[in-house]
């Protein structure tokens, strides 16, 4: 296994994980790496680990660049199993290291690993002089967890944020410019969506710190390295953190008998009809973590459900705890849906929409068995009026 040198004397010994398939309830058709890597100085430090089952592959390119029992210093940024699940193993390959670490990530790893360890603690703005080289550290809390921090290095100009500016991309290439701008960017997008949502004033905090910084590079956890889209990625950040959407309309449904798809299709059509681009999503077809990255995208969004057992289909149930776990704010959000008596599908989903706090100018749009042209023409009309607000 080889390594990739990113930086004179900085190089990138990480894992790929090909298979990934699933990522707590994320679906990861690309795969994922776990990034780590070793920076050759007086001292030589190796920053973040990888996944359980992947430590050999870390081993073996550690070894392509150092003789393991040669690296002084551990940085642990965070604690998540994808990146300490080999922690053990590397202090059992490497006893002589000294963790790094911010006082949060040695409980959660003293806690995990029922180990009591002995840690260098760093807090916000401390920094650690390697030689040629100074590492210094911001916490930034809650992206992802309590603990996480970022390492940058100024003689660099390189920042080490771990989960931050990620992305779940398993390939033989490193750079954001071998694979390109349109797919590093959508499965950043997929990734903030499903990974970072809820902690939109956090991001935006550690932006107005990172922001300061002279940045060539940023090498992530997970997927390929930025390096020629830095500006681009910090401005979509910025947009994400703040929950700003592009005028778009987003339909999400399930239907049981083709009634709640044929108002999400007539939805389509009159939003379309007031010049608005519109995603429709079947959940039958869609997975909720893909849908997301549409709501992420998306100005308004639109939930659809038919009524069974007195309540929403399980499926758009799914999508609301899903939704409401994640956070989105700033949306026009619509209910409708279709039953054949009771109807409390609709009105599931329309008080779902109302706890997350969405603008609702519009009411529910609920209708009994098999929709008719005329209401159908109603439903156009509802979303061309919707369409004209968003
Ligand atoms: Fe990639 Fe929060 O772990």
């Amino acid at each position: 296994m080889k390594s990739v040198e990113i930086k004179d004397g900085i190089h990138w010994v990480g894992a790929i994980d090909w298979d990934l398939r699933y990522f707590h309830g994320y679906v990861t058709p690309r795969g994922s790496t776990y990034n780590a890597y070793i920076i050759k100085d007086e001292k030589t430090v190796l920053v973040d680990m990888v996944k359980h089952y992947k430590a050999e592959e870390l081993f073996a390119r550690v070894k392509d660049v150092v003789d393991p029992s040669r690296i002084d210093y551990l940085v642990v940024n965070h604690i998540e199993p994808d990146h300490s699940g080999s922690f053990l193993k590397v202090l059992e390959a490497m006893p002589q290291l000294k963790i790094v670490t911010s006082p949060k990530a040695k409980k959660g790893l003293e806690r995990y690993y029922k180990k009591e360890l002995d840690c260098v603690l760093v807090n916000s703005g401390d920094e650690l002089n390697i030689g040629k080289r100074t590492l210094k550290f911001v916490h930034t809390p809650m992206i992802h967890w309590p603990d996480n921090m970022v390492t940058y290095i100024p003689e660099e100009k390189l920042l080490l944020p771990n989960d931050a500016f990620g992305q779940h991309i398993a390939s033989a290439e490193r750079f954001d410019d071998e694979i390109g701008w349109d797919i590093a960017i959508e499965e950043a997008g997929s990734y903030y969506a499903n990974i970072v949502y809820p902690y939109g004033d956090q991001v935006n905090k550690a932006l107005d710190i990172i922001g300061q910084l002279p940045i060539e590079m940023i090498a992530p956890s997970h997927g390929l390295i930025w390096r020629s889209y830095i500006p681009q990625l910090i401005t979509a950040y910025r947009q994400w953190a703040n929950h700003e959407a592009p005028r778009k309309a987003l339909i999400i449904y399930d239907t049981m008998w083709g009634s709640t798809q044929k108002m999400a299709l007539s939805l389509q059509d009159g939003l379309e009809s007031a010049g608005v681009p519109v995603t429709v999503r079947s959940l039958q077809t869609s997975h909720i973590s893909q849908i997301v990255r549409d709501v992420l995208h998306s100005r308004a969004v639109l939930i659809g459900s038919p009524t069974l057992n007195n309540g929403m289909l399980p499926s758009v149930g799914a999508l609301l705890t899903y939704l409401k776990g994640l956070r989105p704010k700033k949306k026009l959000g619509f209910a409708f849906g279709s039953y054949g008596w009771g109807g409390q599908g609709a009105k599931e989903v329309a008080a779902a929409i109302k706890e997350m706090g969405w603008e609702t100018p519009q009411e529910l749009i609920n209708l009994v068995y098999n929709p008719d042209e005329s209401e159908l023409e109603a439903v156009r009309a509802a979303a061309k009026k919707l369409g004209a607000m968003i």
